[in-house]
């Protein structure tokens, strides 16, 4: 059997495989970062300078991976992030991404960015759905999304609050990437060809022209007028925004740094979740996302206070090298990274995953 025909056993040989079949510029628009993608690769690094402190003879007998988010249930911690274009990916885009998601039991948050629409995406499977909002400056558009979502079921908003403007992906530039022909913001309005940065994407385009740079804490109320639905903020840093966010009563952050996308050197996610956690998770949940790739990266996220994580190009990786099975698959190998890596810290549920299970690595 040659490595061809194996099934990856990792989100790594995912990637690999993903690499080998996507267009060159579209997987370096999904794998790359802004600047030098310092953060892009610190986000990694940094839940392995975590080391865990396992306990023994802990009796662990069947263990439990199942926890609960804003009402939604989760077999495992991992919800599947907003990321944007999965047509790039598979021809089926994100309905793919939303069987895989009913098919394992968790959270598939669409992107405003999506190249499905949420009907056809709700039409292919019923799992939990969370939309992520970017709110351009015409305020109309989002309330009809926003009507739109929860029409289709969505359960609650993800607003992202790390873009009031594109990070500068240098891939993106160097590779002139422009969407390939069928593959399309579809909840976005035509873009005018002739508008904006013409060595810029459609959606760089899109996003510079149109995204409300002005956006301000003020939104928070705006979106509260609109819906009940829970809000969530992604892309949370800080000590001082996440008191803000809980000032403003949100229902949860997601320390997110964009996936490294955004602004280059910021600081890793794995490094600002506990000063988020210290501030705010008596008063809200905290999610984090950013360089998860291992069950053992999750049960650290989770150690250091994370109600849980969201994974973004790992599902990807899969959707391209095996669409929609090979997306459930990669959450398949989390779930069971995550099972295994309980059993042998002496884990029987989420709930006893506290900080006493980590520790700075010293090596
Ligand atoms: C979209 O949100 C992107 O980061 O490209």
């Amino acid at each position: 059997m040659g490595a061809e025909d194996r099934l990856p056993v990792n989100v790594a040989e995912y990637e690999a495989r993903a690499r080998a079949r996507m267009d060159p510029a579209s997987f370096d628009y999904y794998a790359g970062g802004a600047g030098d993608e310092r953060t892009l690769s610190e986000n990694v690094l940094a839940w392995r300078r975590w080391n865990l402190r396992p306990r023994v003879l802990a009796g662990v007998g069947a263990v439990s991976t199942a926890t609960d988010v804003l009402g939604s249930r989760l077999a495992f911690p991992v919800i599947v992030a907003p990321t944007a274009l999965h047509r790039l990916a598979c021809d089926d885009g994100e309905c793919a991404t939303a069987r895989a998601c009913s098919a394992v039991g968790t959270v598939h948050v669409v992107s405003t960015v999506a190249s499905r629409t949420l009907e056809d995406i709700a039409a292919s499977a019923d799992g939990p759905r969370w939309l992520q909002l970017y709110v351009p400056r015409e305020r109309e558009h989002t309330r009809a999304l926003i009507r739109r979502a929860e029409a289709c079921g969505v359960s609650a908003f993800v607003l992202t609050v790390d873009t009031p403007r594109l990070g500068r992906r240098e891939r993106d530039l160097r590779n002139d990437f422009q969407l390939p022909a069928g593959v399309e913001p579809v909840h976005f309005p035509p873009l005018d060809p002739a508008a904006g940065d013409p060595a810029l994407g459609h959606f760089a385009r899109y996003a510079n022209l149109n995204l409300d740079p002005a956006l301000d804490w003020s939104i928070v109320a705006w979106l509260r007028a609109e819906t009940r639905l829970p809000l969530v903020l992604k892309g949370v840093l800080t000590a001082e925004d996440a008191r803000l966010a809980a000032e403003h009563g949100v229902d949860a952050v997601v320390v997110s740094n964009h996936g490294g996308r955004q602004l280059d050197g910021v600081v890793p996610t794995a490094v600002a979740l506990p000063e988020v956690v210290a501030a705010a998770s008596d008063r809200m949940a905290v999610l984090v996302d950013g360089g998860i790739r291992r069950g053992v990266d999750v049960l650290v996220a989770l150690a250091l206070g994370a109600t849980a994580v969201m994974v973004g190009r790992p599902v990807l990786w899969g959707l391209a090298a095996d669409g929609e099975q090979g997306a459930r698959r990669v959450l398949e190998l989390l779930r069971d990274e995550i099972e295994h890596a309980m059993a042998l810290s002496g884990k029987r549920s989420i709930a006893e995953i506290g900080l006493d299970l980590v520790q700075p690595a010293r090596v």
